[in-house]
């Protein structure tokens, strides 16, 4: 039988920082602190194949990372991470979701438009959160 895809909240560390390190193949990454963000992972049977978070500051909350293991993607499986981050906010109160996306990456672009985000200037406050990130597009979805 076929695994499903399960999208569940999660706080282990373990699993995300394996996820960061199969994802993006590097020793040099910063080991997320589980404290700042909430975090969701999505399961298919037993394996963890794809991770996001969401940062809550003030009335705002921003999507702060997304990955799909290569295997994966185009299962809609980012989109998902969308819905539940976004279901998230909604429930907390949270009135506008930021994001950004870096320039060329088509599917992550494709995923957010699919969820409702438009393109936008970010307050600019919180430019602090990007520091380091260039050529980026900016995308904001209103709750
Ligand atoms: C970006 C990423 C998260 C997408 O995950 P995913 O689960 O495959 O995404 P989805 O299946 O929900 O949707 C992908 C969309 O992009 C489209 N797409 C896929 N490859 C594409 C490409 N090369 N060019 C344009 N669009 C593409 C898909 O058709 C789909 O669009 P649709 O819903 O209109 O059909 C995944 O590719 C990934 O982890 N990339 C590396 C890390 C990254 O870029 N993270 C995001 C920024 S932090």
């Amino acid at each position: 039988m076929t695994a499903t895809y399960r999208v569940r909240k999660s706080n282990n560390a373990q699993v995300i920082n394996d996820l960061q390190k199969q994802l993006y193949d590097s020793d040099e990454l910063p080991v997320f602190a589980m404290d700042d963000r909430e975090w969701w992972v999505v399961w298919h049977g037993e394996v963890s194949v794809a991770y996001a978070a969401l940062r809550i500051t003030g009335s705002c909350a921003w999507f702060s990372i997304c990955g799909v293991v290569e295997a994966h993607r185009g299962h809609g499986l980012q989109k998902r991470l969308i819905t539940a981050r976004l279901a998230f906010a909604k429930k907390k109160g949270i009135a506008s979701v930021y994001t950004y996306t870096i320039n060329g990456n088509h599917p992550s672009a494709r995923s957010l438009i699919h969820k409702g985000f438009v393109p936008c200037t970010p307050p600019a406050e919180h430019y602090g959160c990007w520091a380091g990130v260039r050529d980026v597009l900016y995308w904001k979805r209103e709750l």
